[in-house]
C-alpha cells in the first residue's frame, strides 16, 4: 500500500477501501458497502442516503453516544428521544409508536454495548408506519439478529471504527445497505457528490469528501481476517466472568432478546444496584475497582439531553422550531427514567480487550469486583481522586481520556 503511492480515497472507490468495504457487507449479509471517514458521518451519509427533508423526525434511543444524535440536527432534522429498556439499554420498542408523528421519517435504534434493540418489534412498527430504518451498530461488528449480520436488517448499518472499537483504523467509518438506491446516493454524498459507479439512478446532491484512505481499509482488512477469532475468545472469557458474578447479591445483568443470535460485545455492561449495597454509590465501587488494576467507567454515556457535548440552541437550529407554537427545546423537554438511572447510578462498563487474555486474566477481573463487593462497607462515606473521577462524565475529563488509548 505504502509503496504503490495511491494513499487515498480517491480515485472513489479506492481499490483496498472497495474490497474491504465488500467483504465487510457481504460478512453482515449485505449487498454494498462503504468505507467512510468516521461513525459519526456514517450516519449522517445513512440520513442522506433515505433521503431525508428538512423537520422531519428521528426517533432515537436517550441513551447513546452524542454522535448517534448531532448528524440529525447536522441535516436539519429533528432528533426525537426515546428512553431504552432497562434488560438491555437498547431503544425500548414498546415506547416507539407513542412518539410516531406525521413527521416522523425514521427509527434510529443502537445495538449499544454487547445487547440488539429488538429489530422484530422495530422493523413492524416502521413497516406499520411508512419509516425507514437505520441501524447504528458502532458497537456490533459481527453481532447477530436472528443470524443476519448486524445493519442488515434495517434499511441501513452504520459502523465506527474508531480506537476503541471491535476493528480499528484509528479513525474511520462503515456503511452497509441492500439498496442500490440509497448506496449510490451515499457515494455521491462521500465523493464531493460525484456520480455513483452504476449511476442507475441519476441522482445528484451537493456532497463532501468523507472517503476513507487506503491506509485504514489496509489496516481494517487485516483486522476484519481476525475478527471472528477475537470475537470467540471475548465471548468465552465474557461468558465465564458473568458465571462467576451471578448470584452475588446487589449485581444484575443485562438480559439478550430471543432474536439476538450472536453477541459482539463492545463493553461488558452490568447492574450495580447502590440500594442494595447499603447506598454506597457507584463512584465508591468503580474507584476501588479501579485502584484494583480493572479499567471500567460508569458514566461512559449520559442521556444525551443532558450530556454537556449536547449545547444544542433552538436558534441554530431552524428545524425545531418549524410548525412548531414553541420551539422544540431538546434539553429541558425530556425526561429518560431508565436511560438516566443506567447513566447515573447503576452501569458499570468493562472494555471489551480486557477480554482477550486468557482465563486466569478473566479471574483476576472477577476477583476484583468480587473483592469490591464483599468490602463494600469499608467505602462508605470514603473519599478519593479515584472515586471523584468516576463521578465525571467522559466529557468533562478530557485529559484524562486523552491517556486512555
Ligand atoms: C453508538 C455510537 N454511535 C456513533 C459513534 C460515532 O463513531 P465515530 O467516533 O467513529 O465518529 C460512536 C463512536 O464513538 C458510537 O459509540
Amino acid at each position: 500500500m505504502l509503496a504503490s503511492r495511491n494513499w487515498g480515497g480517491y480515485p472513489f472507490p479506492n481499490r483496498i477501501a472497495d474490497r474491504f468495504s465488500e467483504k465487510f457487507a457481504r460478512l453482515h449479509g449485505a449487498k454494498y458497502g462503504l468505507a467512510v471517514a468516521n461513525g459519526t458521518v456514517a450516519i449522517e451519509i445513512a440520513l442522506k442516503a433515505i433521503g431525508i427533508q428538512p423537520a422531519e423526525e428521528v426517533i432515537v434511543p436517550a441513551y447513546t453516544w452524542e454522535g448517534t444524535v448531532a448528524p440529525i440536527l447536522l441535516l436539519n432534522a429533528v432528533p426525537i428521544f426515546v428512553d431504552v429498556d432497562s434488560d438491555t439499554y437498547c431503544l425500548d420498542a414498546k415506547l416507539i409508536e407513542q412518539a410516531v408523528t406525521p413527521r416522523t421519517r425514521a427509527i434510529l435504534p443502537v445495538h449499544l454495548a454487547m445487547r440488539f434493540a429488538d429489530m422484530d418489534a422495530i422493523m413492524r412498527i416502521a413497516r406499520a408506519h411508512n419509516l425507514s430504518v437505520i441501524e447504528d451498530c458502532a458497537h456490533a461488528h459481527g453481532g447477530k439478529w436472528h443470524n443476519k449480520g448486524a445493519g442488515a436488517t434495517g434499511d441501513l448499518g452504520c459502523f465506527s471504527f474508531q480506537s476503541s472499537k471491535l476493528m480499528t483504523s484509528g479513525e474511520g467509518g462503515g456503511v452497509i445497505t441492500s439498496n442500490l438506491e440509497y448506496y449510490e446516493r451515499a457515494q455521491s454524498y462521500v465523493n464531493c457528490g460525484r456520480a455513483s459507479a452504476t449511476d442507475r439512478f441519476h441522482h445528484r446532491l451537493i456532497g463532501f469528501n468523507y472517503r476513507m484512505t487506503e491506509f485504514q481499509a489496509a489496516i481494517l482488512e487485516a483486522q476484519l481476517a481476525r475478527l471472528s477469532r477475537m470475537a470467540k475468545t471475548r465471548q468465552a472469557n465474557m461468558d465465564y466472568f458473568e458465571k462467576r458474578l451471578r448470584g452475588t447479591p446487589g449485581l444484575d445483568f443485562l438480559k439478550r432478546n430471543s432474536g439476538h443470535t450472536r453477541v459482539a460485545a463492545y463493553q461488558y455492561v452490568f447492574k450495580y444496584l447502590p440500594e442494595r449495597f447499603g447506598g454506597v454509590p457507584r463512584a465508591a465501587f468503580l474507584g476501588a475497582l479501579d485502584m484494583e488494576g480493572i479499567p471500567c467507567e460508569g458514566v461512559f454515556y449520559e442521556p444525551v439531553y443532558r450530556s454537556a457535548l449536547f449545547p444544542v440552541k433552538p436558534a441554530e437550529f431552524p428545524a425545531l422550531s418549524w410548525r412548531r407554537s414553541e420551539p422544540l427545546d431538546l434539553k429541558m423537554h425530556y425526561r429518560c427514567p431508565v436511560s438516566e438511572r443506567a447513566a447515573y447510578e447503576e452501569s458499570v462498563w468493562l472494555p471489551h480487550h480486557i477480554f482477550l487474555g486468557s482465563r486466569k486474566d478473566t479471574d483476576d477481573i472477577a476477583d476484583a469486583v468480587l473483592k469490591v463487593c464483599e468490602n463494600i462497607g469499608e467505602l462508605r462515606g470514603f473519599n478519593h481522586p479515584a472515586i471523584e473521577i468516576k463521578m465525571m462524565s467522559r466529557s468533562e475529563r478530557p485529559r484524562i481520556e486523552k491517556r486512555q488509548y
